[in-house]
């Protein structure tokens, strides 16, 4: 699959380089691509770095949301024609010290973070997976053949949850399906499965 990677940190940097491993053509995107070079050369002959508007224009198959919260205002304003129809995986987590007001906001409200980004990219088919994992472990656990990881992952319809899900098994995760966007609470922080690095059974037993 061709996979745009929106925001190229300890989060969205990590899961490219494994997705690129993987097989699949990653390109990697943030404000400054240009200093993305070193990521994009670390991921291998299947990534590149972009600006933003090359990743949108790419057409890519799945897009990949890690930036920090606050920018899904802004990004899905810009880009409101771009992502029509395609898979959009939000790994990102409403933190009001550094996203300010509006994580506050959507912390209060009586929606869940994932269901604030599938209304900001509403053209989009909108899936959460990859935000209750720690970035270390993202980096250090991946591609296991026995004590996998679990990582619980929504989705809205068939296609995109296949596909979310095949994602995090090619890379070595187990994926253990949570339900629709409305069922993703557990998966907020704080909340019952955020940052638990367990296996599959014993997330399917918290949840
Ligand atoms: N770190 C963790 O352990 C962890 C775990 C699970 C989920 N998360 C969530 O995942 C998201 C990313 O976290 P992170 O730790 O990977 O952050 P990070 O290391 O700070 O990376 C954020 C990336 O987003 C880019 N970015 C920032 N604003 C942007 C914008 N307006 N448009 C496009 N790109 C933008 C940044 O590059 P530029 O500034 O150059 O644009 C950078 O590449 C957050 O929502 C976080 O809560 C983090």
């Amino acid at each position: 699959m061709k996979i745009g990677v929106i925001g190229s940190g300890n989060i969205g940097g990590n899961l490219g380089k494994h997705w690129a491993k993987a097989g699949h053509e990653v390109l990697f995107t943030s404000r400054h691509p240009e200093q993305l070079k070193d990521l994009a050369r670390d991921a291998g002959n299947n990534a590149k770095a972009v600006s933003l508007d090359e990743a949108w224009e790419a057409n890519a198959d799945v897009y990949l949301l890690a930036t920090p919260f606050k920018a899904i205002d802004e990004l899905s304003e810009v880009y409101a024609g771009e992502y029509g129809n395609k898979i959009l995986i939000d790994a990102t987590n409403p933190y009001p010290e550094r996203d300010g007001e509006m994580a506050q906001e959507v912390r209060d409200s009586n929606r869940n973070a994932s269901e604030y980004t599938a209304m900001k990219f509403n053209t989009a088919r909108t899936t959460k997976a990859f935000n209750t994992i720690y970035a270390d472990h993202l980096k250090e656990r991946a591609f296991r053949d026995t004590d996998k990881l679990a990582i619980p992952f929504a989705a809205q319809d068939e296609e995109s949850k296949q596909v979310t899900q095949q994602l995090i098994e090619d890379i070595g995760f187990d994926a253990v399906y949570v339900g629709a966007l409305t069922e993703t609470g557990s998966m907020d922080p704080d909340q019952k499965v955020y940052g638990k690095s367990v296996t599959k059974k014993e997330l399917e037993a918290m949840l």
